[in-house]
């Protein structure tokens, strides 16, 4: 039907007042009119869009630019069957960036306004044939629209719905609601099991207090018995308390909850050798601690007092001199530098040699050791 009148019209169209007339450009957001070259005027309600005509009317925006559009007026030659969906000969493109594209033709005007965010593109097109008045609406174009200003979340981070209209606020742990108005209680559900009891010290946390058989985050593992990993060493015995912990009886001389701790004194394990004489020395803490829960161990360590000749923390190093050969004294006997030997001989005899032997600092003897020789050899 309509394909019969193109001939018709290609030939009018000829004529100057047919042609495409100017319009289209950067929309102004200080305006809020828009309407197709042609629309009918006071003084001449009759008038009608151009064939062949594309105007396109655009406004470059980014998130903060908010655009709404609201038909008056649409007259549009209808799609073909009748659909105003397919447009197919002459039509209205409204394109904004957060709702995309929607197509007008036909005279049932939409109720709801076009609103959307970014930029803006719209596209008036007519066809080389039947022609009505178009459309007219208004705009408006905004350019610090942001849903997020105010900031309604009151516990979480401003975000955006999908459209990009309206504020969409990401809930810090611990609080919900549309503006993160709600303190989630987290106790309120009874996360603690096992007779645990739940206490939720800040906002997005909380903490259950187990009984004493049970343990985890929600108190729902269930303890071994106390004393089945033998946590009692060094041959202390173990038993089970009252609240479910082990207690172990240690041996003499460990302490420590595990009897872990050595608290023999040090010097019955004869710390000083070549008969050095050992005390132990006792740790002033532990008289005034209570060794019950501190564990404070008796002893701060030990002393060796060595005998001539030995020196060291435990006596087991010679200093000195040793025996310089004298047969009724021990082969091992040793005296400290500065030490003099005086000799002298019985009756009968006489001494050859010096008679006294001094150990000097190099703990060498200063001299060798005299013989007593009998007068009458
Ligand atoms: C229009 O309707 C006719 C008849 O029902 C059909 O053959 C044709 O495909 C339709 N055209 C479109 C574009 O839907
Ligand atoms: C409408 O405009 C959008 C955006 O420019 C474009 O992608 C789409 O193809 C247009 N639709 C028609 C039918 O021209
Ligand atoms: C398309 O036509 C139907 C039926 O007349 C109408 O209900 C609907 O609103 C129209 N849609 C548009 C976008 O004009
Ligand atoms: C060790 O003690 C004994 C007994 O008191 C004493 O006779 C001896 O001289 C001491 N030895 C040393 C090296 O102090
Ligand atoms: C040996 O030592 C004694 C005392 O230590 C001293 O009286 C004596 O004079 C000394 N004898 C010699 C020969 O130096």
């Amino acid at each position: 039907m309509v394909i019969k009148f193109v001939h018709i019209f290609v030939i009018v169209c000829g004529i100057a007042w047919c042609k495409g007339q100017e319009c289209g450009g950067e929309l102004d957001p200080e305006e809020y009119s828009l309407k197709n070259p042609g629309y009918p005027t006071e003084g001449n309600m009759e008038s009608k869009y151009p064939s062949n005509t594309d105007c396109i009317w655009t406004f470059s925006g980014d998130d903060n630019t908010l655009f709404a559009f609201k038909f008056w007026d649409i007259v549009i030659e209808i799609g073909e069957n009748n659909s105003n969906i397919t447009c197919d000969y002459d039509f209205l493109n409204v394109s904004v960036t957060s709702v995309g594209s929607q197509l007008f033709c036909g005279w049932v005007k939409p109720e709801d306004a076009i609103v959307g965010v970014g930029s803006v593109y719209i596209h008036f097109h007519s066809d080389d044939s039947v022609n009505f008045r178009g459309f007219q609406a208004s705009y408006s174009i905004t350019t610090d629209f942001d849903p997020c200003d105010p900031d309604p979340c009151e516990d979480g981070e401003c975000g955006r719905t999908e459209d990009k209209l309206k504020s969409l606020c990401h809930c810090n742990a611990g609080s919900t609601g549309e503006e993160c108005e709600v303190d989630i209680k987290e106790c309120d559900s009874n996360p603690c099991q096992n007779g645990g009891s739940c206490d939720e010290p800040q906002k997005d946390y909380y903490t259950c207090q187990c009984m004493p058989q049970w343990m985890g985050a929600h108190c729902e593992v269930e303890k071994g018995p106390p004393c089945a990993s033998d946590p009692c060493v060094n041959g202390g015995i173990c038993s089970e308390t009252e609240d479910f912990d082990f207690q172990c009886a240690c041996e003499d001389g460990y302490i420590g909850k595990s009897c872990e701790i050595d608290d023999f004194p040090p010097c019955f394990s004869n710390p000083c050798q070549n008969d050095g004489n050992c005390t132990d020395i006792s740790n002033p803490a532990a008289a005034t601690s209570d060794e019950e829960n501190e564990y404070i161990t008796r002893y701060n360590g030990y002393h060796c007092s060595c005998p001539p000749g030995y020196g060291g923390t435990n006596c087991d190093t010679e200093v000195g001199c040793g025996n310089p050969g004298i047969a009724y004294l021990k082969k091992r006997r040793r005296f400290n530098t500065g030490s003099i030997l005086e000799f002298s001989c019985e009756n009968g005899f006489v001494l050859i040699g010096p008679a006294n032997l001094t150990c000097v600092a190099d703990e060498t003897w200063s001299e060798k050791m005299p013989e007593c020789v009998s007068k009458y050899m």
